[in-house]
């Protein structure tokens, strides 16, 4: 079993090459940002709390994304769980240590996806997905075969996200400068950290994963 983080800034790809890890290897994607929304969504006290501040494009607080984390790591299966979206401050990296060793699990790679600004605001303005099915497009380099039809379930609820405009991606942008990337030093620091160039084609980025998985296993 292999535990893994994706970290980098929004649009470097973490969300496309969990898809993939889950597909292939049957690991378990757990994404904040996608259970936050799911939060959202159903309407949910914590949703409506953090609906604003996701909309703005900053961070919510430790204690709301730990919890989700907790519950997840406590009731999931499977054959190891990507991380994707969390940590993103060194409070919630050191409650993650926590959390794995009281499972008796740990961490086995942090794959830092090295990426460009100009580059991201490239992949979030032209980014949509699948209502249905979660699967990630872009306008320009993954479009769907069909106009307006999901590859993979062939729904019709394609939708791109209340935060991915100029504004709140600037906002994220600052976020992640300021208190996500400290983590690259952190994981460096325990021999956990790994690189991918995150500007390749997805295909590929998705090679260089597999070999350092590979190497872990
Ligand atoms: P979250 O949902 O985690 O968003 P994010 O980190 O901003 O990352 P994204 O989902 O935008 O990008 P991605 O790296 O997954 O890229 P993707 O694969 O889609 O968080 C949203 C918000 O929730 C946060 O702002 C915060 O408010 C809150 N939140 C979440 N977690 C939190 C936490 N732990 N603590 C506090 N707050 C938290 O790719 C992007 C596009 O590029 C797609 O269109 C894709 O098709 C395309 N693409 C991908 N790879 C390639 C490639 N190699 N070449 C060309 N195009 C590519």
């Amino acid at each position: 079993m292999i535990n893994i983080i994706l970290l980098g800034p929004p649009g470097a790809g973490k969300g496309t090459q969990a898809r993939k890890l889950v597909e292939e290897r049957g690991m378990i994607q757990l994404s904040t940002g996608d259970m936050l929304r799911a939060a959202m969504g159903s309407g949910s006290e914590m949703g409506k709390k953090v609906a604003d501040v996701m909309s703005r494009g900053e961070l919510v607080t430790d204690e709301i994304v730990i919890g989700l984390i907790e519950e997840q790591i406590k009731t999931a299966g499977g054959n190891g769980f990507i991380f994707d979206g969390f940590p993103r401050t060194l409070p919630q990296a050191d409650a993650l240590g926590q959390l794995l060793a009281r499972n008796g699990a740990s961490l086995n790679a942090v794959i830092e996806m090295r990426v460009d600004d100009a580059a991201l605001v490239r992949r979030i303005t032209g980014r949509f997905t699948c209502g249905n099915c979660g699967e990630v497009y872009h306008d320009e380099t993954k479009p769907t075969k069909v106009e307006g039809t999901c590859d993979e379930c062939g729904s019709h609820d394609l939708k791109r996200r209340a935060d991915d405009n100029a504004e709140s991606l600037k906002t994220r942008l600052m976020e992640y400068y300021k208190k996500t990337s400290p983590l690259i030093g952190y994981y460096y620091a325990q021999g956990d950290l790994f690189g991918v160039d995150g500007l390749a084609e997805i295909d590929e980025v998705a090679r260089q994963m597999a070999e350092i998985l590979d190497q872990q296993a």
